[in-house]
């Protein structure tokens, strides 16, 4: 082989996928959100390449894909009423729920947890995959860890390329992620049920279903390792300021900038304007990330959003994205602590 392939999802390749998928090799599947590295969920070994090939920590935790709430209520124990409301209401879609891991699921697949996270994602190529297959799928986001998640194809052709273990690695394209940033992360495995990772789904869109306690970044750090600090990072240092000074800054530094505002007109310099709706805002969110990045700037200044229950994740992703600069990493994009 020659490396990573991007491959068209038709027929024969979804086919060739699954047959991937059943031998304990792994694939490349797109999902509403974000790209994710699959493979079975209930084969150790494929669960072992998915950690080794992300570089990703073997205690930070694997999201099983599943068809539905029939194949989700077989992987976990705890499938009430409410799993069964939530499904209802936002499944297939950007929703991951964490229940008690059934004991038909290696405990390797979710970091050595007694807990699992289930999602179906509405992506019709993740869905023919997974119904093809007919079995979860377990897949973290298909960046290597630490760095920004991929929102198309070529992110992750990108991110794999050097990578001697990925030369066979089978990319489906599946397009652009229509959501942009990872689901929304219910754990209702505790006695009170906690979003441990914001998403596009709220706690308002929830509350439609379920009383769930608001998003507090700080009390989530032990229970998804995922969530805590450095993530998400861009290779140039990233900082959050509000728009005067990030105008300012434009105008005044010798250093070469990058900046992304949310709406409005572009200041001269190496700017990225981005839509300031939320949803599409996070659609775009990590692709202006990795193409500013590109550009090699020393730094890049991000524009705070706005204050809002709507603007959580895009906070949360962002924050985990400009703790760096002042703390693990000052050169090379390196990651500490857990990753996702
Ligand atoms: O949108 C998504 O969720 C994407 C797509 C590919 O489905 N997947 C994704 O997976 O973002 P990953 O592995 O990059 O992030 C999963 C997050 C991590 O923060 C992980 O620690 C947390 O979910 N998580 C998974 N299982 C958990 C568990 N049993 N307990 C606590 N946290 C868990
Ligand atoms: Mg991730």
């Amino acid at each position: 082989m020659t490396g990573p392939r991007i491959v068209q999802p038709g027929d024969e390749a979804l086919q060739a996928a699954a047959d991937r998928l059943a031998r304990g090799d792994l694939v490349v599947l797109p999902t509403e959100t974000v790209y994710g590295l699959a493979g079975s969920t209930v084969d150790m070994v494929a669960i072992e390449k998915i950690y080794r090939l992300k570089g990703r920590p073997g205690d930070n935790p694997l999201i099983a894909h599943v068809t539905g709430a029939t194949e989700a209520s077989s992987i976990v124990h705890g499938w009430n009423d409410l799993c069964a409301d939530l499904a209802d209401r936002f499944w297939p879609g950007p929703l991951t729920l964490i229940l008690r891991r059934h004991e038909s699921v290696p405990s390797i697949a979710s970091g050595g947890r007694s807990t699992l996270a289930v999602r179906c994602p509405s992506h019709p190529v993740a869905r023919s995959l997974l119904e093809r297959f007919g079995g979860p799928v377990s897949a973290p986001s298909a960046n290597r860890s630490g760095a920004v998640s991929p929102t198309c194809a070529d992110h992750v052709l990108m991110d794999y390329r050097d990578v001697q273990e990925a030369d066979d690695l089978l990319i489906l394209d599946g397009g652009t992620c229509d959501v942009g940033i990872e689901s929304t992360v219910l754990d209702l495995s505790g006695s009170d049920p906690r979003i441990l990772r914001p998403g596009v789904l709220t706690s308002d869109d929830l509350a439609e279903v379920m009383e769930v306690a608001t998003f507090h970044p700080t009390e989530v750090q032990g229970a998804s390792p995922g969530t805590t600090a450095s993530h998400y990072a861009t290779h140039a240092p990233l900082e959050l300021l509000d728009r005067a000074s990030i105008e300012k800054r434009l105008e005044t530094t010798d250093e070469h900038v990058g900046a992304i505002l949310l709406g409005g007109t572009a200041p001269a310099g190496n700017v990225i304007i981005l839509d300031p709706d939320p949803n599409t805002c996070a659609k775009a969110l990590y692709s202006s990330l990795r193409t500013l990045d590109e550009t090699g700037p020393d730094r890049i200044l991000f524009q705070r959003p706005p204050d809002g229950v709507e603007w959580d994740a895009i906070r949360d992703r962002l924050q985990r994205a400009s703790v760096q600069v002042s703390t693990t990493r000052s050169a090379g994009g390196g990651s500490s602590g857990g990753s996702s």
